[in-house]
């Protein structure tokens, strides 16, 4: 007898259990412990004649087994009657296995009333009276395990089985429901739809596949679906020839075709067909109270359109119950490296409407001048990956990403960006907010460069239909917004934004479809994409540099905005400012329509050149190079290992002064996780360079670069000359000491 999965003291009943399918079961539940029903009516596969010969001939082999066995001759028809054997043989029934079945398969219009009927009967209501008469005793007992028996024709339909497949997917629908009503009892009902061999499949299935298609690769799922250590309910399985999957619904996100006080026409639903029928990022509801969730969202997205602000991106559920943010508050969500070269920068800076047209802005967007740098506010960007990487799960409140809108941003710098390198940054719940209509998730993000803390951000996320779980309003933890003076603003600047803006913006890293795709954007109830709000918050940001700090990124201190309602590409925007002391408040607006794009922001700048500058040239007793060699060397002690991976060279570096050499370095990115130390290289070098400490230092803040300063004759290269291409990779990180 079988270990492992055991049934003593169980009492089964196997519809059709004389012979295919349900006879394996039967014999795997004896095997294993069970007390056996073996119920069958003897007729063919068309369901005409009776005998007793089926259900006597599978109780003899359990018994011959040693198992336990009783025959039942009735039709399932008579479900109350194949109850009473078991209660009367071994008094209680556990499990029910309906599985009797007779074919009658006629194209479509052949069916006779007589072959839908008798389909339906034995099938479907079959299983539903057997099942109904074990109900109460499973109930009683607060135990049950049910079997339905579908079919792949039912659940894709099969030419010449119209009245099979209808009844078999029935007995999905009845299955559905009596999971969700025995739950609370622990009776648990499953579907399984079968391929077996077996006299139902004989007719079409060859010999060799009868036999490949054992209904001893069906039984085992029963067996473990029945089991009372097994929690499934409510599902439905494929199985056959020894493979088991499980299916489910998916349902593509949709459109909305109506316009709130229009009529819904056909030709809007011809139009978002497309959208209708598409798959992509689909849901799986699970639920009838998910699926229709989804429909309040609608009606909700319909009644505000016009007046939805941002960034609302499709539909889905967002059912607020009991919450627990004291376990989210305070978590750290996942750290995020970020890893750049120069060409990020720029193209953040054009993102946010920089051109070459302005003199002023060439340093944000060519490399080479002297003082390229960062724009302050692309610390947003790698921040803002970490963030839309991991949006926490709060217990009882649902998250969801895509209802989420930007509600405001607010930017710290500590010291200017580096124009290229590695930013980690760590993001952390500060806290969750209930504002009624959603919940808001303030989300604290500090960004370093190395060992030091470059800029820290802080995202409020608002959660549309998250709201209303009876938490805080407010907290001591959240950036305010500040509203400007009641005067006529000092300056106003305005910038029209071309119709690509927001597809260059994505560039930058928020590849959100409502910005770029028509058809999503209209999902989320706006006329066309619309444009990051964070975009904007550049524009604004960019001109309160110019207008109250020409543009020193290091008397940019701190910013503030909400995000209010959203711009179109294409549209001008019109920023507003006012000096308050060191505070320039602004507001943005779309010219066009006169709305306020961004309300309550400032800009926190410091006076004059306090602060110190980057860009300072290291001053030094020795020699300057010294100091970026220990640089490198302590990012090698960091890095080295990813380094030796990307460059696999040493480098030996013979720095002069007056014409001699004064110095030699050698940075080893070849052996073991890296090396920089003073002197020769103590493996050959790769790759030998001579050039001045005021020309070394031209290079690594790249006033000029290696290549150039090459050909110029100030460096001079010994061994592998090709290598020295690799030298930006080490050299550009360091550029700004
Ligand atoms: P089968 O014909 O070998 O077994 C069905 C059994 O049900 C027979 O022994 C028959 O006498 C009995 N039966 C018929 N009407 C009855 C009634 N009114 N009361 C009591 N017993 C009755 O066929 P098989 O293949 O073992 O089928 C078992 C179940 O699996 C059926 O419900 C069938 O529709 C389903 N199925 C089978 C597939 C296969 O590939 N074999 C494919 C999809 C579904």
């Amino acid at each position: 007898m079988a270990a492992g999965l055991r049934f003593d003291g169980r009492v089964v009943l196997v519809t059709g259990a004389g012979g295919g399918l349900g006879r394996a079961y039967a014999l795997a539940f004896a095997e294993r412990g069970a007390s056996v029903v073996v119920n069958d009516l003897g007729g063919d596969f068309k369901g005409f004649g009776k005998s007793s010969s089926a259900a006597d001939k599978v109780v003899n082999e359990i018994r011959a087994k040693g198992g336990k066995a009783v025959p039942n001759y009735d039709s399932v028809e008579d479900g109350e009657k194949l109850v009473k054997t078991a209660l009367e043989a071994f008094g209680r029934i556990d499990i029910v296995i309906n599985n009797a079945g007779i074919l009658r398969d006629r194209s479509f219009v052949r069916i006779s009333d007589e072959d839908w009927d008798i389909i339906h009967r034995i099938h479907l209501r079959g299983s539903f009276l057997v099942t109904r008469a074990a109900w109460t005793h499973m109930k009683n007992q607060k135990f049950g395990r049910i079997i339905m028996t579908s079919s792949a024709s039912g659940i894709y339909g099969n030419f010449g089985q119209a009245n099979y497949s209808a009844a078999k997917l029935g007995l999905l629908g009845l299955a559905n429901t009596i999971a969700i009503e025995g739950g609370k009892y622990n009776i648990h009902c499953n579907t399984i739809a079968p391929t077996a061999g077996s006299r139902m499949t004989q007719t079409i299935m060859s010999p060799d596949l009868i036999d490949a298609f054992k209904p001893e690769y069906v039984s085992p799922l029963v067996v473990w679906l029945c089991h009372e250590s097994c929690a499934e309910n409510g599902s439905l399985f494929e199985v056959g020839a020894g493979w088991i999957g499980k299916l489910r619904w998916e349902r593509s996100l949709g459109a909305i075709v109506r316009k709130k006080n229009q009529p819904m026409t056909a030709e809007a639903v011809r139009d978002k067909w497309e959208t209708v029928c598409d798959f992509d990022n689909a849901s799986k509801p699970q639920t009838i109270q998910e699926s229709i969730a989804l429909l309040n969202d609608v009606l909700t997205q319909i009644e505000s359109q016009g007046s939805i602000s941002m960034n609302s991106t499709s539909s889905g559920s967002a059912v607020s119950s009991s919450v627990d943010t004291a376990s989210v508050v305070g978590r750290e969500l996942s750290t995020n490296v970020y890893t750049y070269t120069h060409l990020e920068p720029i193209l953040y800076a054009l993102g946010v409407g920089m051109s070459t047209k302005d003199p002023d802005h060439l340093k944000f967007l060519f490399e080479g001048s002297e003082e390229f740098c960062c724009l302050p506010t692309f610390g947003v960007i790698p921040a803002q990956t970490s963030i839309f990487h991991d949006v926490p799960s709060v217990p009882g409140l649902n998250i969801d990403f895509t209802r989420m809108l930007h509600g405001e941003q607010y930017l710290e710098l500590y010291k200017p960006l580096p124009t290229s390198g590695q930013l980690t940054s760590v993001a952390t719940v500060a806290d969750i907010l209930d504002k009624g209509s959603g919940a808001v998730l303030l989300v604290d993000v500090n960004t370093y460069w190395g060992k030091d803390l470059v800029c820290y951000n802080q995202f409020s996320l608002f959660f549309v239909g998250a709201g209303g779980f009876g938490g805080k309003r407010s907290s001591e933890k959240a950036k305010a917004t500040a509203n400007p003076p009641k005067r006529p603003p000092d300056a106003i600047m305005s910038d029209v934004t071309t119709a690509d803006q927001a597809a260059l913006y994505r560039m930058s890293g928020d590849w959100n479809p409502l910005h770029i795709d028509p058809s999503f954007a209209s999902l989320g109830g706006f006329k066309k994409p619309i444009l990051h709000g964070l975009c904007t918050f550049g524009f604004a940001a960019r001109n309160v540099l110019k207008q109250f700090a020409s543009n020193d990124v290091n008397r940019f201190k701190a910013i503030k905005v909400r995000f209010a309602k959203p711009v179109f590409p294409g549209q001008t925007l019109q920023t507003e400012m006012w000096k308050e002391g060191n505070r320039i408040h602004f507001q943005t607006k779309v010219q066009e329509t006169g709305e306020i794009a961004i309300a309550g922001g400032y800009v926190d700048i410091v006076p004059g050149l306090d602060k110190p500058s980057v860009l300072e040239p290291v001053k030094t007793a020795g020699l300057q190079s010294d100091l970026v060699f220990e640089e490198i060397g302590r990012r090698v002690k960091e890095i080295g290992g990813e380094l030796v991976k990307k460059v696999n060279a040493v480098f030996q570096w013979d720095i002069t002064k007056d014409g001699k050499t004064a110095m030699q370095w050698t940075i080893d990115l070849k052996n073991g996780s890296g090396a920089v130390y003073q002197g020769p290289a103590r493996k050959p070098a790769d790759t030998t360079f001579t050039l001045s400490d005021e020309d070394f230092m031209d290079v690594v803040q790249q006033k000029t670069n290696p290549q150039k300063a090459f050909f110029s004759g100030k460096l001079k290269v010994k061994g592998n000359i090709t290598l020295s291409q690799k030298l930006e990779t080490i050299l550009k990180d360091y550029a700004k000491l």
